[in-house]
Parts: C-alpha cells; sequence; structure tokens
C-alpha cells in the first residue's frame, strides 16, 4: 500500500515511526505493507517509490525545518504536483487545520480523490467546512474517505458511535470535545485566574498557534459538525453551529458551580441544535473529566446514555487513529 502523507508536523513524525514500528506485526496480523513514497511539508518534497527511511526523514526535517533536502538537493515540488503525478493507493492528510478555506488540505483531499486515492483526514478543516461534499466526492470517485482522529484523537469515538452502537438510533449527545479548554477550566475551578490557566496551559503545549481554535470554540465546532455529519447523518458545516467559547467565563460563575457540586464546561451538543457554549454540568455526571480529557455522552433510543472518556490529542495518539483507519481501509478495499 503507497502511502503519501501531507504535512510532517508532530502527527506526521509519530505516524511514520509507528509504521516503522510496528511494520512486522502490521503485515503478520493484517497483510499491510505500507510505505511511504512521498511526504511533503509547506517548503518541498521528499520522494522515493521503493519507501522512505523514517530516520532520515525525521533527521532531514529536524535539521533544515523541512523534508525537502531529503535525497541532498533541493526538491520544491509541491503538493498538489505530487498528489497529481505520483502513484499511490492512500494519501494521509496531516496538514494544519483551518476554518477560513482549509487550504491547503482541502485541494489536497479533493485531487487526491479525483484520482481515484482513498483518503485520511487528521485535518479537520476540509470536514468542517465540506462535509455533505467530500463524502459525496467520495462516493462518487468509488474511493474509501476516513477521519477516526478528527474527533478524540485516538479515542475511537466516530468508531463508537458509528459501529459498536450500529442499529441503535442516537438522538443526542453532548461532549468534551476540546482538550486545550477543559484544561483550563479544570484550573480554573481549582482556583487561577484564566490568564493564568491559559499560560499555564501554553507552557504545557496544548494551545492551537491560533488560541482562537481553542478559546473561540472553533475546534470544538469543527468535531461537532464531524459528528452531526456523519453519526448523525445531518448535513451540516461550521455555519451552522451556534458558538461560544470560553473568554467570557469569569472565576464567580465558576466559583458558583462549585458551590452547587457543579463545574463549568465547554459542552458541544447536539440535541434540537447544534451548540458550542460553556455549560454547568453536575460534578457527578460521567461527561464531567477534568484536565486535558475529552469525554462524550450518546444517548440513544434503546440503551439509554453511554459515554466514552479518552485523551483527544497528541502525536502518537493520532497516529493510532491514523493506522486504525489504515487497516479499515484494507480491510474494505479488498472486499469483493
Ligand atoms: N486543540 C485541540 C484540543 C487539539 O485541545 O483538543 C486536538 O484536536
Amino acid at each position: 500500500m503507497r502511502i503519501i502523507l501531507c504535512g510532517f508536523g508532530v502527527v506526521g513524525q509519530s505516524f511514520a515511526k509507528l509504521l516503522e514500528s510496528r511494520s512486522e506485526d502490521l503485515y503478520a496480523r493484517y497483510g499491510l505493507k505500507p510505505r511511504i513514497v512521498c511526504v511533503f511539508d509547506r517548503k518541498g518534497s521528499a520522494n522515493d517509490p521503493s519507501g522512505l527511511d523514517t530516520s532520515k526523514l525525521i533527521d532531514v526535517k529536524k535539521k533544515y525545518g523541512s523534508v525537502n533536502r531529503y535525497s541532498g538537493a533541493f526538491d520544491n515540488t509541491s503538493g498538489t504536483q505530487n498528489i497529481n503525478n505520483l502513484e499511490a493507493e492512500v494519501l494521509i492528510e496531516a496538514t494544519e487545520s483551518n476554518y477560513k478555506d482549509a487550504e491547503p488540505g482541502m485541494t489536497h483531499i479533493i485531487d487526491a480523490m479525483k484520482r481515484g486515492m482513498h483518503v485520511i483526514s487528521v485535518n479537520k478543516g476540509p470536514l468542517a467546512l465540506a462535509f455533505p461534499s467530500l463524502m459525496e466526492l467520495a462516493d462518487y470517485n468509488r474511493v474509501l474517505f476516513r477521519f477516526s482522529g478528527t474527533v478524540g484523537g485516538g479515542t475511537p469515538i466516530l468508531d463508537f458511535a458509528k459501529n459498536s452502537l450500529r442499529g441503535e438510533r442516537i438522538v443526542s449527545f453532548d461532549g468534551i470535545l476540546n482538550g486545550t479548554t477543559n484544561y483550563i477550566l479544570t484550573n480554573m475551578a481549582d482556583g487561577m485566574s484564566f490568564d493564568d490557566a491559559l499560560d499555564d496551559a501554553k507552557k504545557k503545549g496544548y494551545v492551537e498557534a491560533d488560541e482562537s481554535l481553542d478559546l473561540d470554540g472553533l475546534d470544538a465546532a469543527a468535531k461537532l459538525v464531524i459528528l452531526a455529519n456523519w453519526i448523525m447523518g445531518m448535513k451540516v458545516t461550521m455555519p451552522d453551529i451556534k458558538r461560544t467559547g470560553i473568554r467570557n467565563v469569569d472565576s464567580d460563575e465558576i466559583k458558583h458551580a462549585t458551590e452547587k457540586n457543579c463545574a463549568i464546561k465547554l459542552i458541544a451538543s447536539c440535541n434540537k441544535e447544534l451548540i458550542v457554549a460553556p455549560k454547568a454540568i453536575a460534578a457527578d455526571d460521567p461527561l464531567c473529566v477534568s484536565g486535558t480529557l475529552n469525554a462524550i455522552s450518546f444517548t440513544s433510543e434503546q440503551s439509554g446514555t453511554q459515554t466514552i472518556i479518552g485523551r483527544g490529542a497528541g502525536g502518537i495518539e493520532t497516529a493510532s487513529s491514523i493506522l486504525r483507519d489504515l487497516i479499515d481501509i484494507r480491510n474494505e478495499s479488498t472486499k469483493t
């Protein structure tokens, strides 16, 4: 299975390392022999049809800030040129999410699907802005489109709702889908001011380069869009979400919630409306997780409410979700 990897940041590098360390077991257990034939970042590309050397890629990226000197000379080939000229079965889109135009990820995904490649995206931008049309494009081109890592990182939230609860009718769900704001709100409940809690989260490397994605609820809203489309069969995009971030949550509000044995959390909910907003929830509700954890409670017609909890971010955790999608693609595409 030949793979083109778009983006070589923390997630891309973790995935390359994971493939290398698991190669024997992947072949023995799943008959999967993945080979990364091209990696590109903002500045250029690295190519080898027989498979790139992961340690060398990581060294080159560290030394030059790009993979573009993998073979010595600069390789300035753009991502789009690679996608449109190389032969591969799977494209993995791991460039940064943005919610203005979702580029360059959007073009990478569209071009790959048009060329008949299956796509795995951990980039939320294209899904948040164009989920319904990307699903149509995948169907039209008879390719598989997977995106487990976009919601919950390594925690299989989408799989749980789609597969473990198959046959059920999920009527609503509520989730803490952004680890950074959960960390900030948890620290505020322990007495820190918003500014100190934000600084602390920054120091720990939790906050997105554009802090607005976390603080103004854009990241949580993107995940809500993905869940609403994939799990509830809705056809919605970012503008359909009513969104309020955590910037206006003050210490008094938090204190007041604590006195009532509650905690203020940034909740993404799908009930009659799609809403991301701070909300007080009971401290003994399974959803009320602290620190950077994510949690989501699905309420179904027959089986009641079930909550899944786990880490929602991190390089290696998200890399494991890509591997899950890759195995799924291998299984689905070899079915006759
Ligand atoms: N900024 C995100 C979070 C990263 O804090 O959950 C994972 O999508």
